[in-house]
């Protein structure tokens, strides 16, 4: 027998959650999430002092847009973590970094789109900080978006347990943290100059962009996973757009570009360079 709820919850309170979500997000909801909506949504109901989901649906539906930002904050999967898929990093730092660097001058435009609480953008701006010469004076910046205003808040800050660190704890990324005392002990904070480089907004990937620049490279990673097909083929589009001739495009270990995209072609472990149609890639 379930557990007696507290605020009642039926089938079709899901199936109009679930299409609000996928509507203003793209996330697609599977079956196996009902017991997990109800776990993070319950806590908006007692805040909101409504006594059922049918009232919580209602309210979403005439709502000035404020609760179905705490509604796709409560559901959206932020896990992230510094160094994820090291190999990313390690293509960033040997290949991308010295075409860069042998540029001077020109400018260096990197998009983290899907940056949850701030793991990736700065450990992209740590490899720069390390790797790419006179990077003070390169006119550099990384830009980190998201849908999750609760996930930007914390990246913003920047501060992370001891346990989030992961690599951190070993030479060279040791440098780039700083380490809590007293009442912050337990904690790190990304020094200033990491922080600097990194400029954090949010963006819906379904929505508009409202972007001017093109980038060098695009890291999209462990976001497309949620999508159905026609919104990943749609998005994956809509990069290749934003990237400059020769920017690269990182995805996540599970999202394969292998028939949703021929303007790519693979040039690592799910990194993608774009095809140009003046100068065809060689059979
Ligand atoms: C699993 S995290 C991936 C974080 C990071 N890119 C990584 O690979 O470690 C997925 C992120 O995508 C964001 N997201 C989901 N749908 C989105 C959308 N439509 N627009 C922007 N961000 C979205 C979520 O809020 C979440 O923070």
């Amino acid at each position: 027998m379930p557990a007696k709820r507290e605020y009642a919850f039926t089938r079709a309170d899901f199936m109009a959650l679930r299409r609000l979500v996928v509507d203003h997000t793209g996330i697609v909801v599977t079956d196996g999430k009902f017991e997990m909506f109800y776990a993070r949504l319950a806590r908006r109901l007692r805040l909101l002092g409504l006594t059922d989901f049918k009232a919580y649906v209602a309210r979403l539906r005439e709502d000035d847009g404020s609760e179905l930002i705490e509604l796709i904050n409560a559901i959206t999967t932020n896990l992230t973590g510094f160094f994820r898929e090291a190999h990313h990093f390690d293509y960033l730092a040997d290949h991308l970094v010295p075409r860069w660097a042998a540029r001077p001058g020109v400018p260096i435009r990197i998009w983290s789109a899907g940056c949850a609480t701030g793991e990736e953008p700065y450990s992209i701006a740590m490899v720069l900080l390390e790797r790419l010469p006179d990077v003070q004076r390169r006119d550099l910046r990384i830009l980190a978006t998201d849908l999750d205003t609760q996930a930007l808040e914390q990246a913003q800050a920047a501060v992370y347990t001891t346990e989030q660190m992961g690599c951190l704890t070993r030479l060279p990324w040791r440098r780039w943290v700083l380490r809590g005392r007293g009442a912050q002990e337990g904690h790190i904070r990304m020094r200033p100059e990491v922080r600097a480089l990194v400029d954090f907004r949010r963006l819906n990937l379904i929505g508009d962009w409202p972007l001017r620049r093109e980038y060098d490279a695009i890291f999209c990673r462990n976001v497309m996973i949620y999508f159905d097909a026609p919104t990943k083929r749609v998005l994956v589009e809509r990069l290749a757009d934003r990237l400059a001739e020769d920017g690269h495009l990182f995805l996540g270990h599970a999202e394969s570009l292998i028939g949703l995209a021929p303007r790519f072609r693979p040039v690592a472990r799910t990194v993608y360079a774009l095809v140009h149609p003046t100068k065809p890639a060689p059979l």
